[in-house]
């Protein structure tokens, strides 16, 4: 059977997922009653650019944005901190799953790895949206495959910007990312950096990800315990980059680098729009092979997620497979690592 979404008002004290020690914060949402989520038929599309791309124009609406987001009150479902608590509590075993009441519900290391981000992130550029007017808001994506992307998008680094986060690794915020990045710099020119970086995307993208599995990571059913297995991208590009902003000063390497605290620093959405973006590129590289999984119990898995209404919505993994379908789309970027076979 499909994992089932949280019963939001048994939401418990969350653990590190590393350590399991009990941490100090409450991350759970208001409790309410899910209604069923309809897809809305896109009327226009939102565009998300590349973050190291865009205008100062769009700085200032994103900015404003998260501005906006920020000052809601805390208890609003669509504050900042709502929000980062969304993944807190998806994360760090605050909810039990529904009928399990001895196994945690976990959006890590498994199937549902893409699909779960893929909502967090819909319903977050929406709320970012709705709080400035504009339904065609855009998340930008941080374009770390790419040499041009890969380092900080220079706005992130603005202290006096919504975008500033102070908990990040100092030592990181001017070099190139190293995509292979496990928690110590190893000393290579940035020159080698980039060619290990494209070496690493073409086996994650390509070369190591035939099964879907690979790819997406290992199933994850009803009753089955934590943590199957993460696909390729998520086990590598992905959790270097979380491992590599994170700050050592911290005792659990906040912010990016704890699940807990992850979505507190905004750099967080920008760096998950580029793991989406990934999905997508994989899907469109793989021709006329089967692109999904073919399983119900992966096709009907389902979360809640607070809406730009505040409004408790039920989605299931079946609604995410196309993002023109969610309504919106990736600006079209050279793609360096594709012809780097090595
Ligand atoms: Cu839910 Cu990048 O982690």
């Amino acid at each position: 059977a499909p994992i089932q979404p949280p019963n939001l008002s048994k939401c418990g004290p969350p653990s590190d997922a590393n350590t399991g020690e009990s941490l100090n914060v409450n991350c759970c949402p208001p409790a309410n009653q899910p209604v069923d989520y309809q897809l809305p038929k896109p009327t226009v599309m939102r565009f998300r650019p590349a973050a190291h791309l865009v205008t100062k124009e769009y700085i200032a609406k994103y900015n404003k944005a998260i501005q906006l987001m920020k000052s809601l009150k805390d208890d609003d479902p669509r504050s900042f901190m709502q929000q980062a608590n969304v993944h807190c509590a998806y994360c760090n075993g605050a909810y039990d799953q529904v009928g399990f009441d001895d196994l945690d519900l976990q959006v890590h290391n498994s199937w549902l790895f893409f699909p779960f981000h893929r909502w967090y992130l819909y319903f977050f550029e929406r709320i970012l949206g709705s709080l400035i007017g504009d339904p065609t808001f855009g998340l930008p994506f941080w374009n770390w495959d790419s040499p041009k992307g890969m380092t900080f998008p220079p706005m992130f680094l603005d202290q006096n910007s919504s975008l500033f986060n102070a908990k990040r690794n100092q030592d990181h915020l001017t070099s190139i990312v190293d995509l292979g990045y496990n928690g110590s710099d190893d000393g290579k020119s940035p020159l080698q950096t980039v060619a290990n970086n494209f070496n690493i995307m073409y086996n994650e993208m390509v070369r190591n990800v035939k099964l879907i599995e690979d790819f997406m990571g290992q199933p994850y059913r009803a009753g089955g315990a934590v943590n199957p297995g993460a696909g390729a991208p998520e086990r590598g590009t992905h959790t270097a980059i979380h491992l590599y902003v994170g700050d050592p000063r911290e005792t659990r390497r906040e912010d990016l680098g704890n699940f807990y605290s992850a979505g507190r620093d905004p750099i967080f959405y920008c760096h998950h729009a580029n793991v989406d973006r990934m999905w997508k590129i994989w899907r469109d590289l793989r021709g006329s092979k089967p692109k999904d999984f073919n399983d119900k119990d992966w096709l009907n898995a389902s979360f809640v997620f607070y809406d730009e209404n505040a409004q408790l919505v039920r989605v299931k993994v079946s609604d995410t497979l196309s993002n023109e379908r969610m309504g919106y789309v990736y600006q079209q970027v050279d793609i360096p690592w594709l012809n780097f076979r090595p």
